[in-house]
């Protein structure tokens, strides 16, 4: 037994699991094969038998029925950790993922990194597709990238090496994806993880032979993306931030409206001047209702150093309180909007920056 494992999943692929094994095994890489088959009607299972009837180093999962790609690859991994290999390698069986790649992508694998064999990376490329499976691909990777904030060039690849020490961490049995996400939930893992992604270029060519099986994938992949991001820390953060960041808008509007319209009565400045100062004094009163929900309920921080957050707290909200008052004037002032403009969207933008700098500074959070 060696190392190194390559996972290929097959449904309906006769024409190419014969020539794709012999192409690996011409690569003299030193890896095992495993095929994992859903039972396909065209009979690639049984061509998989005889190959590992004669060939040791070629074995064959057999499954029941077709129960998506990630459902196969977990089947695959587990069956490859039970025999104790050290890197796994998952590729598919048309030739799309370049034999040729197999070398760096398992040099690229470690102990603390995964290897990504990538077409969105300068040098990688895709050859053959139709402009709308291309714009479909690149498309559906950006918006996956944005959403899960994943740091790899190329989010969605199928092509990729995993240590060993990744894939029992992960625990598969909680990936969610049954189908092409599983892609995507991976790569998202073991960044979580804190594993490094290595992605070196490939040029990724459109099947020969066969047909593809990504129809109808695409609802049930972006549902899992989604998915996902509503299970991101950082998103559940972000959406009580928000609430407890609205419920204070609206103390801070009310309150801004009760001064200034005492202020018109009492103080004999100009009507700008009055809004300013209510503005302000309206931010103070909501930023400390910010702190203490967001301390307790948004980011549920037991740091003892209370002092020190309140401290960068209100520098963040001073700011806040200068970006608000300029982004407020601007648009007041200069811009000659309404004043529910101006909160609006001075109360939107100052929102967010507080959100990303408290996050990550007065809160620390890391993920
Ligand atoms: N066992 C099993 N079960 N295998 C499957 C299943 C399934 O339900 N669905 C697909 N496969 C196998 C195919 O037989 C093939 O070997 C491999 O998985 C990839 O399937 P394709 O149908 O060729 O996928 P693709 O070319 O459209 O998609 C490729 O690129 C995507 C990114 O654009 C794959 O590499 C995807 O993983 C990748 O996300
Ligand atoms: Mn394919």
């Amino acid at each position: 037994m060696r190392d190194v494992l390559i996972v290929i999943p097959t449904f309906n692929e006769k024409e190419n699991i014969e020539k794709i094994i012999s192409e690996i095994r011409r690569q003299k890489i030193g890896a095992d094969i495993l095929v994992v088959d859903d039972n396909s009607p065209d009979g690639t299972g049984e061509i998989v038998d005889k190959i590992s009837k004669q060939d040791s180093s070629v074995s064959v999962l057999h499954r029941k029925e077709k129960a998506g790609l990630g459902r196969a690859y977990v089947a695959g991994f587990k069956w490859g950790l039970g025999k104790g290999y050290k890197k796994l390698i998952s590729m598919d069986a048309d030739f799309s993922h370049p034999v040729s790649a197999l070398k760096s992508l398992i040099a690229y694998c470690s102990k603390k990194s995964v290897a990504i064999g990538s077409r969105y990376v300068k040098g990688g490329k895709i050859v053959g597709w139709k402009w709308y499976r291309y714009t479909n691909s690149w498309g559906a990777n950006y918006v996956t990238r944005a959403l899960l904030r994943i740091r790899a060039k190329d989010a969605t690849a199928g092509f990729k090496c995993y240590p060993e020490e990744f894939l029992r961490e992960v625990n598969l049995d909680t990936i969610q994806a049954a189908g092409y996400a599983f892609q995507v939930e991976m790569v998202l893992k073991a960044q979580e993880l804190g594993y490094k992604l290595i992605e070196t270029p490939i040029t990724f060519v459109d099947r020969q032979a066969g047909e593809s099986k990504i129809q109808g994938e695409l609802r049930k992949s972006a549902k899992t993306v989604f998915a996902l991001a509503a299970g991101k820390k950082s998103y559940r953060q972000f959406v009580k931030f928000a609430i407890v960041g609205g419920s204070c808008a609206l103390v801070d509007w009310g309150v801004f409206y009760a001064i200034k319209a005492l202020f018109i009565n009492w103080l004999p400045v100009d009507l700008q001047v009055i809004k300013q100062l209510a503005k302000a004094l309206s931010f103070i009163i909501s930023a400390s209702l910010n702190y203490i929900f967001n301390r307790k309920w948004t980011f549920r921080s037991t740091d003892k150093k209370i002092a020190a957050q309140v401290v960068k707290f209100f520098v963040v909200a001073a700011i806040g309180l200068g970006l608000n008052s300029l982004i407020f004037y601007i648009i007041t002032g200069l811009l000659v909007w309404r004043d529910i403009y101006g909160l609006l969207i001075a109360t939107a933008l100052v929102t967010l920056w507080n959100f990303f700098i408290n996050r990550i500074w007065t809160f620390k959070e890391k993920n």
